[in-house]
């Protein structure tokens, strides 16, 4: 099968948080789908510490992202798990209903899973009710497709839309240790000043794999 026609189904960009029982964390989703006026649906890896919150908590919020969203934002919630670090602590937020939703987004829906969920081999299909929502900065949203060739972003393998990378023809293949941003090629030939275009860390900061 050829996967690059996956890469051709259009999604946006979107932060699921919820809490846990000490603090508010949530994961990047881009696989959220709105089934009819009142109910999204939205598929999470069983290995996301946001999935088990989410079937704890069973309130969560979505933040819809747009194309100029803070350089930090997909980063901390992307590549990042709540179960080592507090995603919140240097994000903007505004708490609704007892969810924080990021404030640098377009707006937010509350739901609550309605109690169906779908398990597949890697994944939780969640379907939920949407209990409130309002627009909070009138943007462009962010697409899937706009991430990866504008941004130049990649998806970690828990995405589900994630797609093997192939290396270079030298084989050459560097992994961002913060972000696991992929540079593929030899980076030693990129100036000194080269930043990951991800997280903004220097070159140093990428590990040959
Ligand atoms: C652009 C992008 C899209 C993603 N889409 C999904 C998704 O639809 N479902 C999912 O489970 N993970 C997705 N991820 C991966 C999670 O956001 C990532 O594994 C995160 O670090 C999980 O954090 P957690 O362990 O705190 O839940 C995506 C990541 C990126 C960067």
């Amino acid at each position: 099968m050829n996967k690059d026609i996956l890469r051709n189904i259009s999604y946006g960009v979107y932060v699921v948080s919820t809490t846990d029982s000490t603090k508010s964390t949530g994961c990047i989703v881009n696989s959220i789908m709105q089934v009819s006026s009142d109910t999204v649906a939205l598929s999470i890896n069983h290995q996301n510490y946001t999935n088990e919150c989410v079937k704890k908590n069973k309130k969560f919020a979505i933040s819809i992202l747009s194309t100029d969203v803070d350089d930090n934002i997909i980063p901390v919630f992307g590549f990042q798990s709540g179960r080592d670090c507090d995603k919140f602590e240097t994000i903007e937020k505004i708490n609704i209903q007892g969810i924080d939703v990021i404030k640098d987004s377009i707006g937010y829906l509350i739901c609550e899973l309605t109690g169906d969920i779908i398990e597949t081999d890697t994944h939780s299909l969640f379907l939920a009710k949407i209990l409130d929502g309002d627009i909070l900065n009138k943007k462009e949203p962010m697409t899937y497709a706009y991430y990866h060739a504008v941004k130049k972003g990649k998806s970690p393998k828990t995405a589900p839309t994630y797609i093997e990378e192939k290396t270079d023809e030298q084989g050459l293949i560097y992994k961002c240790k913060i972000c696991g941003y992929i540079y593929k090629g030899d980076i030693n030939l990129e100036p000194d000043d080269y930043i990951c275009p991800i997280c903004k860390k220097p070159k140093s900061f990428f590990e040959k794999i």
